[in-house]
């Protein structure tokens, strides 16, 4: 089997996500690459997260507060990139200047000019593989409807519905942190956290936002700081968008709302996609993450089958095929994805690989033009 050999920079969530899925990869018994951990960053090298790195992770080899150490580091041959949205430009384009294979977070760049940065580093180094990480397509359901889309099944697309919706931030005594701040997290607010999730499948399918009507909300405005102390905070916590959007393949042209919000009263950590078509129409929630709902219109009853998924995965798995499917798995048919792609040239299907750097501009064009429709109050061209 054919080894990757991978530095981490960002030993936070993801990166511990990222780490937790390459010891798990013996889940997957027919990938014919693995990743190896051989490197890891972070600015604060703490010996609580440094040691759960080394204790689980004899390969490796390098632990380092300076990113360009693991980027100049002959023994690393890609890079997995989770540091707060500020540092995306810098490190992503060190990374791919360096001709190391990049999976990258989203958004990808803290803004526009950041993306398009990103974008002329994969560009003058011609040969790189480089992705923005998204794993909600991977949950099974979304791999059904994703299905449909390919097979037209669902006609002339009527309307599409995407959402992430989070209830992290309901708290006002939660204390502030990067992702609240603007210097740190960006002016996207909650688009840039949450925002690439919602876009993928869409953009994927060729569903490609033309103009967009924002409403963004500020709902609190202060949180304490690590002191207690109350300072203001800038970010968007909800963002609503509703797109003309245009079918690439049909020309048809229908509204498409996309939703992220991190104020969403009874929302853990959901992701929707509704997709309603003039032969079809399907329904997936991370609420019910087994359940797949679908419509077929035959001309009798008004009636909606909600079918029970399983293991129905991208990239075989050794759990049977009557159990449910989680984040950590999703994740992990992510990382599968990533390699596979990297290995291949191409992804095992369409809507099974990570979000092209292509894909990752387009969200930026979109968000945007979503914060200049905020500013003035109008529909603005995407
Ligand atoms: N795919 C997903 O579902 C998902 C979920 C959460 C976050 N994210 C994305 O992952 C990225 C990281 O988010 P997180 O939640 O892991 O954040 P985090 O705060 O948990 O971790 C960030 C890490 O970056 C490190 N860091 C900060 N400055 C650094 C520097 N100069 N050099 C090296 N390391 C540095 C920090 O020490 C920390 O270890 C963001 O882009 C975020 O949008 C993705």
């Amino acid at each position: 089997m054919e080894t990757v050999r991978f530095g981490i920079i960002g030993l936070g969530l993801m990166g511990r996500e990222f780490a937790s899925a390459v010891a798990r990869w013996c889940h997957l018994p027919e990938m014919a690459v693995r990743p190896e951990i051989v490197a890891i960053c972070s600015r604060s090298l703490s010996p609580k997260v440094v040691d759960w790195y080394t204790g689980n992770f004899p390969s490796i080899g390098q632990v380092t507060a300076d990113y360009r150490e693991v980027i100049h580091n002959p023994a690393v041959a890609a890079v997995y990139c989770a540091v707060p949205h500020n540092l995306h430009e810098a490190v992503y384009c060190a990374v791919i200047d360096a001709g190391k294979q990049l999976l990258g977070e989203k958004p990808f760049g803290i803004d526009r000019k950041a993306n398009d940065a990103i974008l002329a580093a994969i560009a003058r180094r011609h040969g790189s593989f480089v992705r923005c990480s998204s794993q909600f397509p991977f949950f099974p359901a979304v791999r059904r409807l994703c299905d449909m889309i390919e097979m037209g099944a669902f006609g002339t697309i009527l309307e599409v519905e995407a959402g992430f919706l989070h209830s992290s931030d309901l708290d006002p005594a939660k204390p502030i942190n990067w992702k609240r701040m603007i210097e740190t997290n960006g002016e996207y607010g909650c688009m840039g956290d949450l925002g690439m999730h919602v876009c993928h499948v869409p953009f994927r399918a060729g569903w490609i936002p033309r103009n967009v009507r924002s409403i963004l909300s500020n709902v609190m405005t202060e949180r304490p700081d690590s002191g207690g102390k109350m300072v203001p905070c800038k970010t968007w916590d909800n963002v609503t968008l509703l797109c003309e959007a245009v079918d690439s393949e049909s020309g048809a042209v229908f509204p498409m709302t996309l939703k992220m919000q991190r104020i969403a009263p009874g929302e853990k950590n959901t992701w929707y996609l509704t997709v309603l078509g003039t032969k079809a129409a399907a329904r997936f929630s991370t609420k019910n993450p087994k359940q797949f709902r679908v419509f077929h219109y035959t001309g009798g009853d008004q009636s909606w089958q909600d079918i029970e998924t399983g293991q129905e995965t991208a990239f075989k798995s050794i759990t049977r095929g009557i159990f449910e499917f989680g984040f950590s798995d999703a994740i992990l048919q992510m990382w599968a994805a990533f390699l596979y792609e990297m290995k291949e040239g191409k992804p095992i299907g369409k809507f099974a690989g990570c979000v092209t750097p292509e894909e990752t501009a387009l969200s930026h064009r979109l968000f945007t033009a979503a914060l200049e429709s905020q500013e003035r109050k109008t529909v603005v061209e995407v």
